[in-house]
């Protein structure tokens, strides 16, 4: 197989050109980083579970309108999705206090909090990724008060339906980030697009029953077993066999191969919907 073009070596993915312009391959590797890369380890199976979770909640994300850059399955950890300028911040909804929230405003962990709260975060690994306020976004060009507004509403509404879907399978959506990108049509109109990946490398969900957490803080706060508790949320949501794929570190390559065809299946008309048909046209893809 020809050698493919890797664009971007990040802490969790590696980005390769995909085989038509405009797409490319998100490859999931197995690499868990906390504190702004500071932590790091080898957790053999995350990127497959992540990668099958992401897709399957992409799918069904669109399959309720949200845009969303996922094209298709491509093998077990990886995915063809569309292209797209990443507009430069993480969009944080929180449901109950956690995290940085908890400690910053000494609210105790789990406290469910009066409303979701949106949080803006600036992606800058040199700076550890500030929180930023709407008008730094808005003074600095991050992103202009249409798009700002296009990505709160896609926020609630992820939220509302995640919240319901993980609520399912017996789990609490504390809190997630979302990252956002910018498509530009042949019209110059602007298209955006829920981006990146949605795992539990990204969602902190805790066992309704026994707040277990069941999420990428099991390696920031060394608790161990994440694979295990990943391996859960997948199984609870259907998308692999009781018993999981991943077994003392080996992966059931055979069960594993299989379950792309599950989203695929789903592959479908996608209906992107313009905000600002006088941007110009620039941008890195044409649609
Ligand atoms: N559809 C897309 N088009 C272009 N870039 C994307 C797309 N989806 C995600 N990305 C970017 O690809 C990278 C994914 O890799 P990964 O999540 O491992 O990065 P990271 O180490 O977290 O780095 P970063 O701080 O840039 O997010 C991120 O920079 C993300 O913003
Ligand atoms: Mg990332």
């Amino acid at each position: 197989m020809a050698r493919r073009k890797m664009l971007y070596d990040g802490k969790a993915k590696t980005i390769f050109e995909g085989p038509e312009p405009g797409t490319i391959i998100q490859y999931f590797k197995d690499d868990a980083s906390a504190d702004n890369g500071a932590k790091h380890a080898v957790l053999p199976g995350k990127g497959v579970l992540n990668n099958r979770i992401s897709a399957y909640i992409m799918t069904r994300l669109e399959s309720m309108g949200i845009p969303t850059h996922f094209l298709k399955s491509i093998n077990m950890r990886e995915q063809l999705v569309r292209e797209v300028e990443v507009v430069p911040l993480e969009v944080v909804i929180r449901n109950a206090a956690a995290g940085s929230l908890a400690k910053r405003l000494n609210i105790k962990e789990g406290t469910i909090l009066p409303r979701p709260i949106v949080e803006f975060y600036l992606k800058n690994k040199e700076l550890g990724n500030p929180l930023v306020t709407e008008d730094h976004i808005f003074a600095f060009g991050w992103a202009d008060p249409l798009e700002l507004e296009e990505m709160m509403a896609m926020s609630w509404r992820i939220n509302d339906y995640l919240s319901g879907l993980f609520a399912g399978i017996n789990l609490r959506l504390v809190d997630f980030k979302l990252e956002f990108g910018r498509l530009y049509g042949d019209m110059g109109e602007l298209y955006l697009l829920l981006a990146d990946e949605i795992s539990p490398d990204n969602c902190r969900l805790w066992d309704l029953d026994t707040n277990e957490k069941m999420d990428k803080d099991r390696f920031r706060e060394d608790l161990g077993g994440l694979v295990e508790a990943y391996q859960q949320v997948a199984e609870r949501l259907g998308l692999i066999p009781k018993g999981g794929i991943i077994e003392g570190g080996n992966i059931n390559e055979q069960i594993a191969a299989g379950l792309d065809e599950i989203e695929n299946e789903l592959s479908r008309q996608r209906r992107l919907r313009g905000i600002n048909r006088n941007a110009p046209n620039k941008g890195p893809r044409k649609i």
